[in-house]
């Protein structure tokens, strides 16, 4: 197991979002997180990286626990998460490899580690040929594969995807689908948030549902036909 939420609660102000919600995710599992828009898919993505903390309950991610965090903890358990937002986030002065580079530097690694740790990243994104690029030179589906490289470069226990396809034509957001499918099936964790079941029904995998401030799950088969819940 490498997530899960135990009776969590979390409100702003007077909005409640989840009442006493739980949910387990498997180390190799690729989970999808629906709901409506509103709903409380980011909040939720939110609260596994320890942006927001829960009032109630308990949120672990590997061998993190919300109730024993503490403020000096936290990047810790960020270098330990692949985080890809629903903006893409890059820094525009920077080149891909720079922007790569960034991450690792953050961390002290060796410069031969640097170089070999990007070209594995960019390549499975299909992208060593852009990593002298600036991220305005590169069309909205190479800004996003190049955020999924920075996610992945760090070899995450978690890759956290909020609407990644967001922004994207249909043949590029399955192009991204089939990257973050590629990456699950090499052994890492991948929970993306969307609320497009068009995306679902087309890449199926376990779904995970937040409704009436509760997050339930709907068990998949890939290989059986399936019905995504009303
Ligand atoms: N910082 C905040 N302060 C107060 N309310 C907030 C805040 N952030 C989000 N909300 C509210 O909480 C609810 C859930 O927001 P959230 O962003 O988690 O939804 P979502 O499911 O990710 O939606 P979308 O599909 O549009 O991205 C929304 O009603 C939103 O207005
Ligand atoms: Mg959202």
């Amino acid at each position: 197991m490498i997530l899960s939420f135990e009776n969590v609660s979390f409100s702003y102000n007077k909005h409640s979002i989840l009442k006493n919600a739980s949910f387990t995710m498997d180390s190799n599992e690729f989970l999808y997180l629906i709901g409506p828009s509103g709903s409380g898919k980011t909040t939720v993505i939110k609260l596994i990286y320890m942006d927001l903390m829960p009032q109630s309950g308990v949120v672990a991610i590997g061998e993190f626990n919300s109730q024993f965090m503490k403020e000096r903890y936290i990047p810790m358990l960020r270098r330990k998460l692949g985080i890809i937002f629903q903006d893409f986030r890059l820094l525009t002065d920077r080149t891909v490899e720079e922007n790569l580079s960034f991450v690792l530097h953050s961390i002290n690694s060796p410069k031969k580690e640097i170089k070999k740790k990007i070209f594995n990243a960019l390549s499975l994104v299909g992208l060593t040929h852009k990593r002298n690029a600036y991220p305005n030179e590169l069309s909205g589906g190479e800004q996003q594969r190049i955020v999924i490289a920075r996610a992945i470069i760090n070899d995450p226990i978690l890759i956290l995807a909020d609407e990644p396809t967001g922004n994207l034509d249909p043949d590029t957001s399955n192009q991204i689908m089939e990257i973050l499918k590629d990456i699950n099936a090499r052994g890492t964790a991948v929970l993306v948030a969307t609320h497009n079941y068009e995306l679902v029904k087309k890449f199926p995998s376990n779904v995970l549902q937040i409704k009436n401030e509760q997050i339930t799950g709907v068990k998949i088969n890939s290989d059986l036909p399936f019905q995504l819940p009303q």
